[in-house]
This record gives structure tokens, C-alpha cells and sequence, in this order.
């Protein structure tokens, strides 16, 4: 490790020694998320299963709640549900990442973790260089950085990173997030067979590729996989103008199930589906684990989305993971659940069989606080609008009318302002829904749709109640989770 390795390390625990207390007394921390122990986390990174271990690495930054030169923080579990914090894996020490060991993947081969990451590299007039990264681990602990195993390939702007690497056939392949130098989002395939020497194949999907329009200026955090017999490619598109319902926070989130042609480079597929119609959500990224399950962590906040807004910065930290979800496909759709082992976490469960709903608000014993879980159940297509407020501060709303799925918060702006994301389906089967102290996670009809977002109650803002406009017959089940 070199002197400015070390430093870098240093620092960074010194920042988390000095503001642990600080940090630790916001009531806002999560209970049973991911966070950083001080200052800013953002993409989940190196999502694997290694030894019979999950790894996940994130996006960090330990000396301040804005973006600047990314470290690799290092969480582990056996489980998905209890985590441990580890040394950094990553620190921003060498020339061809001085100013962020940038988003990236990881893969087991012959034993050993590797990572692949983007070293960030800017000049005093701003100028970014990027560099794919290799890093080599013996033990998924301990980390040897092998320097730069990608430089730009022709055609793209510096603005080239994220890889995504996976096994397939007698090749390793990588999947970049990139603009091309007409400033469109693309999304590049790379291939090697032996993880050192990669050859740049092409272009598989982007802008004027296949039969795609224009679609944002940048892609980033781009994952490519097989699921239930289908290849889905994940992406974080950068520039696309809100259209109806659709793209609505700043930058989106989504996927294309398609056919990918390895001999051509080119993968053909269908229309982009937003993978999250909350306020945060952001870089997803999956991994498979040895029980054939696709696994995924996105990031629950968004970039320049009012960072400097959210409560916690007092605090000096920022941000959260999702909860883990299992992804499936099912008739050309992604399914996102949480994970079985989730279910670990629920206590003191209550049930209230074929309850009725009406235009009366009502709360259930058992079904309030901060940190739970219910579920809720139609017995039939709701024919009249359902309202469940949450906290005073998020309230889920469907409209048989209009099929429509709307949830409302309270902007953490001005603690006033209500903002409203929707989207359509065509009728109402269940809800499953996650509150935290500070976030709420809605998983729709089974997993069709997810709703994803940060709240900041009152600390006595507690309450949850239902209603529907005509009588409604529901289950309702509940547990606190710790
Ligand atoms: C996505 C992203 C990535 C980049 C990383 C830097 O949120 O911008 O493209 O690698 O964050 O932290």
C-alpha cells in the first residue's frame, strides 16, 4: 500500500471517529438499510457472492455529503440482512483514479475477486480522463490494485465508465456506460479471455443503434443479464425530458428486455421501462448468487437532485441502499420483490382478516411507527379510490378511474410542497410496504411496480390509516421490523 494510500485510509477513519457521535444521534438513520458511516454513499458497487459471503461495495465519500473522489466502502453478510462494515477496499490513491475510484463490478475467477472500477482523472481545468481499473483479491478482504486494463476506445467522450463484467462461454465480457462523441448515452461491450488484455466489440444499444431515437446524453451503470430465458439490460440514462407520467426526477432508472447478439455486438430490444416510479432510486446493480437468484441494490437517492436539501446533512451524512430485491421476469416484464430473507426481520406480527375499508379513516393496533412492514391485500379490484396515509408525510392513493397509482410526500425542501409520482396499472392486487425511520419502499401487485422514496417525519408522526371510497374488503397483516 502506498504512503498515499495509507493517508487517504487514515483520514477517512479519522472523519468517522470524529462525527460517529454526531452521525449516530440523527433520528433519521436507517434501521435496517445500508448507510454510509459518515458523509456521502451513491452507487452500490461489486455486488457478489463470493465464498458464500455477499459483498457489496458502495460509492463513498467520507469527507463531505456532496460528490468528489469516490472511495470503495465495503459491506459484507451472509444473510442480506445482517451486515458488517468493513476496512475501505478502495482509496482514490493513484494517478489514474486521484479523483475517484468510480463505480464498478466484481467477479470471481479461479478462486480470486476481482474488481473492475473507472478511475477518475481530471486536470485543473476540469478535463476528465477515465481509466478502467483491474483489481485483484485473494480473500475478498484485502485488495491489489493492477492498474489501468482500458483506455478509451475511439468514438466515446471521457465520459466512459461503470463496467459490468460477467462470464460467458469462453469469455469474460464488460459492459461500459458511455457517450459517444455525438453526445449520446450508449452503452459499450468489451471482451477478453483473460480479464488483463480487452477488446472493444462495440456499441450495443444507445442512441441511433437499432431502431432508438435519441435517448439522454449519457448512459451510466449499465448491467446486462439472462433472467427466466430473457436478457435484460439495465441502465441509468442521463437527459431524457419527463413525458407524461414518465421521467419525471432528474435522471431515470430502467431496463430494455431484449436479444443480445453477441457476433454483432448488438443488442435488440424493446421499449426502456423505468424500474422505480419513486423520487430516489438510482444505479441499480444485480448479481447472481449460488441459489440462481438475480440479486439487486440500487441506490436510494439521486445525483443533484437537491442533495443539499435532505435533513441528515446537518448530521454529515447522506443517503442509503435500497433494500435487497430478487428480480424475475415474467410475459416480458420485471418483477422486483425483496428478498425471503427479509422476512428474518418481522416481529410482533398482527392480522386482520377480510377487514372493511370505507370512506372513515382508520388505523389498525399493531400498524404504526417507524420502522415496519404491512401487507395489504384486495380481495377484489377496489372499485372506488383507496387512500393510505402514511406518517403525514407519504400517502399512497389509487384510482380505479384512472388506474392509476400515485404516491404523495412532503418535499424535504421547504417540509410543505406536495410532490406526486404515478404511474398506471390496471387494477390493484396488493401492496407490500417497507417504512424505515426515514424511507418508505412500496412493492405493487406482487412486484409489477416499486415505488422508491426518502420521507422526513416528525418524530410523534407515527400514524397510518386507510380508507376507500365505497366499502372494500381487504387482509391486512403487519409486523415491526428489528
Ligand atoms: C452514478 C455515477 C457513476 C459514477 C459514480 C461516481 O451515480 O455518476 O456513473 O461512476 O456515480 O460516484
Amino acid at each position: 500500500m502506498s504512503d498515499r494510500d495509507k493517508q487517504l485510509r487514515e483520514a477517512a477513519y479519522q472523519e468517522v471517529e470524529t462525527h460517529k457521535s454526531l452521525v449516530e444521534s440523527d433520528r433519521f438513520r436507517l434501521g435496517y438499510h445500508l448507510m454510509p458511516p459518515v458523509g456521502l454513499l451513491n452507487d452500490p458497487n461489486g455486488f457478489i457472492q463470493y465464498k458464500g459471503v455477499y459483498h457489496l461495495f458502495y460509492q463513498w465519500n467520507p469527507f463531505k455529503t456532496e460528490h468528489g473522489a469516490k472511495f470503495w466502502g465495503h459491506y459484507t453478510s451472509r444473510d442480506l440482512v445482517n451486515w458488517e462494515h468493513h476496512e475501505i477496499a478502495l482509496a482514490p490513491s493513484d494517478w489514474f483514479d486521484k479523483n475517484g475510484c468510480y463505480s464498478g463490478s466484481a467477479i470471481e475467477h479461479n478462486g480470486k475477486m476481482y474488481l473492475f472500477y473507472t478511475g477518475n482523472v481530471k486536470d485543473e481545468h476540469n478535463n476528465r480522463e477515465s481509466y478502467q481499473v483491474l483489481v485483484e483479491s485473494e480473500d475478498g478482504f484485502t485488495f491489489d490494485k493492477k492498474g489501468v486494463v482500458v483506455e478509451l476506445p475511439e468514438g466515446y467522450t471521457a465520459h466512459f465508465r461503470d463496467p459490468k463484467v460477467w462470464k460467458r462461454d469462453d469469455y469474460f465480457y464488460m459492459v461500459v456506460g458511455a457517450q459517444s462523441e455525438d453526445l449520446t448515452g450508449k452503452a459499450a461491450l468489451l471482451r477478453s479471455s483473460d480479464l488483463y488484455k480487452w477488446e472493444h466489440l462495440g456499441a450495443i444499444a444507445g442512441a441511433h443503434v437499432g431502431s432508438l431515437e435519441d435517448f439522454g446524453y449519457m448512459w451510466e451503470c449499465p448491467d446486462l443479464f439472462e433472467l427466466d430465458g430473457e436478457e435484460v439490460l439495465i441502465l441509468s440514462p442521463q437527459g431524457l425530458e419527463p413525458e407524461g407520467m414518465l421521467y419525471q426526477n432528474i435522471y431515470q432508472a430502467g431496463y430494455f428486455i431484449g436479444k443480445m447478439d453477441y457476433e454483432n455486438a448488438r443488442f435488440d430490444h424493446g421499449e426502456f421501462v423505468e424500474m422505480d416510479r419513486g423520487f430516489e432510486f438510482y444505479a441499480p446493480q444485480t448479481t447472481e448468487d449460488d441459489q440462481g437468484r438475480r440479486l439487486l441494490f440500487g441506490w436510494l437517492g439521486l445525483p443533484e437532485e437537491r442533495e443539499e436539501d435532505h435533513p441528515t446533512i446537518e448530521y454529515k451524512w447522506i443517503h442509503a441502499m435500497t433494500l435487497p430485491r430478487e428480480l424475475r421476469v415474467k410475459d416480458g416484464k420485471l418483477y422486483q420483490l425483496p428478498v425471503e430473507e427479509l422476512k428474518k426481520l418481522r416481529h410482533d406480527e398482527v392480522i386482520y382478516h377480510n377487514v372493511v375499508l370505507n370512506e372513515e379513516e382508520q388505523a389498525f393496533a399493531g400498524i404504526d411507527g417507524e420502522r415496519l412492514e404491512y401487507e395489504l391485500t384486495f380481495n377484489e379490484n377496489p372499485s372506488s379510490e383507496v387512500t393510505i396515509q402514511m406518517r403525514n408525510h407519504a400517502t399512497i392513493t389509487y384510482s380505479p378511474e384512472k388506474k392509476r397509482l400515485t404516491l404523495s410526500r412532503i418535499s424535504f425542501v421547504d417540509g410543505k410542497t406536495i410532490e406526486e409520482r404515478h404511474c398506471e396499472i390496471s387494477e390493484l392486487k396488493n401492496l407490500r410496504v417497507f417504512l424505515d425511520s426515514s424511507s418508505i419502499e412500496i412493492f405493487v401487485n406482487d412486484g409489477a411496480e416499486v415505488f422508491t422514496a426518502r420521507i422526513y417525519p416528525a418524530e410523534n408522526e407515527k400514524n397510518i390509516t386507510f380508507k376507500t371510497g365505497q366499502p372494500t374488503s381487504v387482509q391486512l397483516q403487519a409486523w415491526m421490523l428489528y
